[in-house]
């Protein structure tokens, strides 16, 4: 091939192989100019009106639903000096993320690189399932499985989306969140394998003392986030393109 000819059909291969898999937005999200004066304002309108679409998701971007959001299984091990745990949840429903309201949006334009702050709040959510823990304190060793449910309010967070632009796509790379709660309510049962006196004790000290365990979790917690939600982004944001969705 000469050089002219592959110049030619290079960059029409190119171009295909990065138009193959462009998935048009669906008609009713807008989208904002970056050069207008209310960009963000912009943003955070269209990202409210066009939220409906997203929760309840969009088989061409394999975007579930996420009102209710089904987990089928998730196990996640806890290990903190004299603390260690597992836990294994299974038919997960997460109610209420349909319901976020988004505060502000904060865009960041940077060469070959692209990041949004998005402060939010879901104000009521619930989430129940069935569950199986074993867990020992030092020596004392506790286990069960049962059904349990948590209720939370005012559930706020700022989410960081941050990734480089290649390409015309925007490929996040990490997206983060440390959300804080306002009320959480616990209810499980059978934690102490039918002992329904220490099961209650353990809701009491559970309910009495979430903020510290909660925190004490995030980290953690927030880092499985981060994975699973960069994921996530990245099934629409890889299919669209970057100078189409944010002109
Ligand atoms: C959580 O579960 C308990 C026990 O089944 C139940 O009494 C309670 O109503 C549930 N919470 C909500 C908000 O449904």
């Amino acid at each position: 091939m000469t050089p002219s000819i592959c110049a030619i059909f290079c960059v029409v291969l190119a171009t295909h192989l990065v138009l193959a898999e462009e998935v048009a937005l669906p008609s009713s999200v807008k989208t904002c100019k970056k050069d207008s004066e209310d960009y963000s304002s912009c943003l955070r309108l269209a990202l409210q009106e066009s939220w409906p679409t997203f929760s309840n998701g969009i088989p061409e971007f394999d975007l579930p639903r996420l009102d209710p959001y089904d987990i089928d299984f998730q196990e996640s091990v806890y290990e903190n000096g004299e603390v260690r745990g597992k836990v294994t949840v299974r038919d997960v429903k997460t109610y209420g993320l349909s319901k976020i309201r988004f505060l502000s949006v904060r865009p960041h334009h940077e060469e070959g690189r692209f990041r949004l702050e998005i402060d939010m709040e879901i104000p009521k959510s619930f989430i129940e399932g069935d569950y199986k823990a074993t867990g020992a304190l030092g020596t004392f060793v506790m286990g069960g499985k049962g059904y349990f449910n948590i209720s939370m309010e005012g559930v706020r967070a700022t989410w960081d989306l941050d990734g480089r632009v290649e390409n015309d796509r925007w490929i996040v790379e990490h997206f983060t969140l440390l959300p804080e709660v306002r009320k959480m309510n616990i209810f499980f049962t059978d934690l102490f394998n039918g002992n329904q006196e220490l099961n209650k004790a353990a809701m009491t000290f559970v309910n009495e003392y979430w903020p510290l365990l909660y925190h004490g979790m995030l980290p953690t917690v927030s880092k499985s986030w981060d994975e699973f939600l960069t994921n996530l982004a990245n099934k629409v944001f890889s299919k669209i393109s970057f100078s189409k969705t944010f002109p």
